[in-house]
């Protein structure tokens, strides 16, 4: 190199060294040394207002150095630069530095060692740069994550909470469906006793007095059933378990029979008629429980008969397709409106005060549901209702209609294949 050339150099290196400075501020960095063999410690001025020391102030010693770090980060501080000298290569370390006021802020030091031709480290030189806004964003995020947790462990509680209160309000809504069904039994019960207290001349009749104690019986079988279906809330009925083979005519049959003091006798007692028609078409059985479908019947015929309080005519008929049986109750009553149409369904619905619980219907839908069955309102106003309900033929009948059709012919020997009957409360 000429003696010409050294100045030009010089400004050169100056300039380079400039921008390296510029470069390092913008980036809030700031450059270190240490000479291992003396311990002198430098420090750029930029380096230094990371340890908040204002320019020329640090004392360049080591001991300053590791005052300046925070005493729990001190070790990690020292190991990391043992460690790079050790295995020669670079580092990096992230420490709390904590400045002259007392505050605390976060630095990241790279660093690399340099070595005499002993390979002995001598030297190790770095720079440092301030990460508060990375750490305060990553303690942020932390936090954010927390209160996450947090959030999400008082949903599931909430949640759990609220699934013990949907038990509780099923628990509760199935006991009053059964304190609704049981009651409708016992009211057929009394009903039917009352009517043999009233008039005791019918047990001279042997045969009517036999007839009203078999009445008597079968709704007092209901009620027990009734009462069986609270363990199955507790055990529920397995999906293999078999169901029994319904006769819906026969049902129909019973349940008109049963329901005598509601629909005749009461009906009677504030003056109206209710005429009762049955048109009972010969139907092959379904699959199902008997006094389920009984109880859901006898709910249909008690609201057909409160929907008449001057009279009217309740028509149950039975109808089948090779797939499904239907099931009709009609009356001929004051019918609901579109908004009472709509809710007739809803669990506690009702439009008789003191008189209804509402879970008549309910109770129904519950019925039909559990034998994979549909059920249709239609009703008019003043004009009356007609409860549909389709249930599915029983298996054994839809493999061996013929052998079916058989069987039921003689279990309802004298039965014509479709039967009329008109039962009037003056009769
Ligand atoms: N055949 C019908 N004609 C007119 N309205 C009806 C008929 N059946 C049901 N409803 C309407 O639907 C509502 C709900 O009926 P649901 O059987 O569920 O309860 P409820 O009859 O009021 O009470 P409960 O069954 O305890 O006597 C009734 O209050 C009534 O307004
Ligand atoms: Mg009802």
């Amino acid at each position: 190199m000429s003696t010409s050339t050294y100045p030009h150099v010089l400004t050169r290196l100056t300039a380079t060294e400039e921008r390296l400075r510029l470069a390092l501020e913008a980036a809030c960095m700031g450059t270190w040394e240490v000479d291992l063999a003396s311990g002198a410690v430098s420090l750029s001025a930029g380096h230094e207002a990371l340890f908040g020391l204002p320019p020329g102030s640090f004392p360049g010693t080591e001991g300053a150095l590791f005052e300046a770090v925070h005493p729990d980060d001190l070790e990690t501080v020292k190991q990391s630069v043992c460690r790079a000298a050790q295995e020669k290569a670079a580092f990096e370390v992230e420490f709390r530095t904590v400045w002259p006021n007392g505050s605390v802020h976060w630095l990241a030091a790279k660093g690399r060692p340099f070595f005499d031709e002993n390979g002995q480290a001598v030297q190790v030189v770095g720079v440092g740069m301030n990460i508060d806004e990375r750490r305060r964003g990553e303690a942020d995020l932390l936090e954010t994550n927390r209160r996450l947790e947090e959030t999400l462990a008082e949903l599931q509680r909430t949640q759990q909470q609220i699934i013990q209160q949907e038990r509780l309000r099923a628990m509760g809504q199935m006991a009053s469906g059964i304190a609704h069904d049981f009651n409708n039994a016992l009211s057929m019960i009394l009903g039917h006793s009352e009517l043999l207290l009233c008039r005791p001349e019918t047990l001279d009749d042997k045969s009517k007095a036999l007839a009203q104690v078999q009445t008597i019986n079968a709704a007092a079988r209901d009620a027990s059933q009734v009462v069986g279906r609270l363990r199955e809330f507790y055990r529920p009925r397995e999906e293999d378990e078999p169901l029994g083979h319904v006769d819906v005519r026969r049902l129909v049959e019973r349940a008109v029979s049963v329901s005598q003091p509601k629909w005749r006798d009461q009906a009677l007692a504030r003056g109206a008629t209710i005429a009762v028609e049955t048109d009972c078409q010969e139907v092959p059985l379904v699959a199902g429980n008997d006094a389920e479908l009984s109880q859901a019947l006898t709910n249909l015929i008690f609201n057909a008969v409160d929907a008449m309080p001057d009279g009217g005519t309740l028509t149950i008929r039975t109808c089948a397709d090779s797939q499904r049986v239907t099931l009709q109750v009609r009356d001929t009553g004051v019918g609901m409106t579109c908004e009472v149409r709509q809710r007739c369904l809803e669990p506690f619905f009702t439009t008789k005060g003191e008189d209804g619980t509402g879970l008549g219907l309910a109770g129904v839908v519950g019925v039909v549901q559990r034998h994979n069955g549909k059920l249709k309102v239609e009703s008019q106003v003043a004009k009356g209702t007609t409860v549909t309900i389709k249930l599915p033929v029983a298996e054994r009948s839809r493999s061996a209609p013929d052998a079916m059709s058989r069987d039921h012919s003689r279990a309802h020997s004298g039965c014509r294949a479709s039967r009329t009957t008109r039962l009037c409360g003056r009769s």
